[in-house]
């Protein structure tokens, strides 16, 4: 399967009823999604299988086909359906990414399917507030996650695709309280203030060198969080997934809190080690930062997900969205 990297664009220059026609189709989609046959329909055709037409023809009117072909999000091929997108069903919405391609077959365009973000929307601080700010949103995912409890999101990300993509991601799910910008970090809310700021953080790869598109990596967070205390309000969150590296003449909790330089109290819940390669082991976290005495928490959790630390010792419930057959909150 290949990344499409027409098909994001190609959203973009697509006439206002032809979004109408969109949104139409998205409702069709997540209607189908509720009933378990049409879910797996779903994920065999934006997935890595093909559907004969007849079955297309059983759930789709040929307007729907014609569009679904329009817009480049899937092909056929002598009677058989595939897509060069995958979908992912997080709560009500449905959501397009690109495939999960080998490192060396990612165009630069290429827009990550989701890794570490799905359980990151699991631990989000809900609740209802003013203003949410996805950091390098991708597809999108949590932002439209977001969408849900928030009046209004802004979504930024570095890489364009990841921008006309949200924007179909949030066109084909019918949301309207959210607004993507193409930038770097902050650049494109300069002065503006928001109570939930999440980041799913670029990594870095075997080599040492970032794995993300765009190549910056560490870099990338230190200017991010170096700009966190003008952008977020007073009573605010930020959460984060990433990578921690210690060196031995830097371990990576002084670093963090360097960077952030005001006092912020920050909960991380470590979930193990992650073997990169020889020259470097990281451990991955989801990071929950507030204001308040300036302190670094670290809780640890084994891979398995079978939770293992004092978790009546965390500041707040990070695992309220999470059900027990996902993370065994008693830890036994
Ligand atoms: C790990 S992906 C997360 C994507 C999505 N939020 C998710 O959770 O699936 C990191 C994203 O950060 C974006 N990114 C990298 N550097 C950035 C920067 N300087 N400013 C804005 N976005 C950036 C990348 O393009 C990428 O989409």
């Amino acid at each position: 399967m290949q990344a499409n990297i027409d098909a994001g664009q190609r959203y973009l220059s697509i006439a206002n009823d032809t979004k109408r026609a969109v949104v139409t189709l998205g409702a069709r989609m997540r209607e189908l999604a509720i009933r378990c046959e049409g879910r797996d329909l779903l994920a065999t055709l934006f997935g890595e299988g093909c559907v004969v037409s007849q079955m297309i023809d059983s759930i789709f009117s040929s307007a729907d086909q014609t569009l679904l072909l329009h817009m480049g999000l899937t092909d056929k091929s002598n009677g058989n359906w595939s897509s060069p997108f995958c979908v992912h069903f997080v709560d009500d919405l449905l959501i397009f990414t690109d495939p999960d391609l080998p490192q060396a077959e990612r165009p630069t365009s290429y827009v990550d399917p989701f890794w570490g973000s799905k359980i990151l929307t699991r631990v989000l601080v809900r609740g209802k507030v003013a203003t949410v700010l996805d950091m390098g949103c991708g597809a999108g995912i949590l932002a439209l996650t977001m969408s849900r409890y928030a009046e209004n999101v802004v979504g930024i990300d570095l890489n364009p695709r990841a921008i006309s993509l949200s924007k179909f991601n949030a066109t084909i799910n019918d949301v309207q309280n959210v607004r993507f910008e193409h930038g770097d970090l902050y650049a494109p809310v300069q002065s503006k203030r928001f109570d939930r700021i999440v980041f799913n953080t670029p990594s870095f790869s075997r080599d040492g060198t970032d794995q993300n598109i765009l190549n910056q990596g560490e870099t990338v967070l230190q200017r991010f969080l170096t700009g966190l205390d003008e952008h977020l309000t007073r009573d605010g969150y930020c959460q984060l997934c990433c990578l921690m590296q210690d060196f031995p003449s830097s371990r990576f909790e002084d670093r963090f809190m360097r960077w952030l330089g005001q006092d912020f109290q920050v909960v991380v819940v470590d979930y193990g080690q992650e073997d990169l390669s020889a020259l470097m082991a990281a451990r991955c976290g989801w990071f929950t930062i507030r204001r308040g005495e300036r302190h670094f928490m670290e809780f640890f959790q084994p891979p398995s997900l079978g939770y293992s630390g004092p978790l009546e010792q965390l500041p707040i419930d990070l695992f309220a969205n999470f059900v027990i057959s996902e993370m065994d909150k008693s830890g036994a």
